[in-house]
């Protein structure tokens, strides 16, 4: 089995977690809406996660909606004392699998409350405000008062720490006024490099950057640098992604998200990688090519 922590750890809120963690996604139905397509399956998954090192979980109660924080309580609850699982908060899902700005401040504590239930905890170890914008990308606009209230629920006991995800860096500010951000949840990729600057800047204050789509989400990452790349070092292209991403700076946490063993096992794998310097170059290139 890999030793995982040999890809190090970081700073998330009071706890130092490992780099390689797992994202909780794929594990609900198509489209991220209803059940899995395999139950005993995506236990069997989450179980091995846990079992091989991993202390960093991401999910949240619109998986589904509430299908991944329940199969989480499902295969691991009691929980190890060491595992942090991160939530969402910010979007609810409508019937028809929209997925829908919920950003008052009763849909803010309706919101936690959901993931106290249904993951069966007390206080939600960090909660991330998904700032909704466009829905797409971040866009510009004023979190203040849905940051604020996130702030009063951390104060009333039931977040002990707060994020946040798909925010610019002036929301970022803006939130780190009202309380202390311990991550931020982005889109970042190898070909997806918006964020540059801003996960330098985060990694200067010791603030934890999480990408999310590590290997292209939806739409995976697919380059003929990256695939060249990865034969050279023996290891398939989703993996080098995920060890570029490693190496691209300390305070990167990596989710990937799998609902298959093969997938979590090689993923989980590449703390045994590192990338030389031609590597990195290589696949730095990948970024500067891609419009975004
Ligand atoms: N804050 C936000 O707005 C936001 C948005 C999206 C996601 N997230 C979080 O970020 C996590 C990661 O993102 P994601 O799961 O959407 O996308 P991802 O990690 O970029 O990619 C997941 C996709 O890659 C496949 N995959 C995983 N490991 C693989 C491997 N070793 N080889 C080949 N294919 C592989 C998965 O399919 P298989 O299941 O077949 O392995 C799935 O289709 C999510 O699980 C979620 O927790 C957050």
């Amino acid at each position: 089995m890999t030793d995982i922590s040999k890809a190090g750890t970081f700073q998330l809120g009071d706890r130092i977690v490992k780099r390689i963690g797992y994202g909780a996604m794929q594990l609900a139905g198509p489209g991220v809406f209803g059940p899995p397509k395999d139950h005993d399956q995506a236990i069997a998954v989450l179980q091995a996660v846990v079992a091989a090192g991993v202390d960093h979980i991401d999910t949240s109660d619109y998986y589904g909606p509430y299908v991944t924080n329940r199969l989480i309580k499902e295969a691991l609850h009691p929980y190890p004392a060491d595992l942090a699982i991160v939530t969402k908060l910010g979007a609810v899902r409508g019937d028809d699998a929209s997925w829908n700005p919920a950003m008052s401040p009763d849909d803010l504590k309706r919101g936690v409350e959901g993931n106290l239930v249904n993951l069966g905890i007390e206080q939600v170890f960090a909660a991330n405000l998904r700032v909704m914008g466009d829905g797409h990308g971040p866009s510009e606009g004023s979190i203040a008062k849905e940051f604020a209230v996130l702030a009063d629920l951390q104060r009333q006991g039931l977040i002990k720490h707060l994020g946040m995800s798909n925010a610019t860096a002036t929301q970022i500010r803006e939130a780190q006024d009202i309380a202390p951000v311990v991550s931020v949840q982005n889109l970042y990729n190898v070909a997806h490099r918006e964020d540059d600057a801003l996960i330098d800047s985060l990694a200067e204050q010791g603030v934890a950057y999480v990408p999310f789509f590590p290997l292209g989400g939806f739409s995976p990452l697919q380059s003929d640098t990256l695939s060249r790349v990865a034969a050279s070092i023996g290891a398939t292209p989703m993996q080098t992604a995920l060890a570029w991403l490693l190496r691209r700076s300390p305070n990167i946490l990596l989710i990937p998200g799998t609902s298959s063993l093969a997938h979590l096992e090689q993923n989980l794998a590449v703390a045994e990688i590192e990338l030389d310097d031609t590597a990195m170059a290589e696949l730095n290139a990948i970024g500067n090519a891609v419009p975004v």
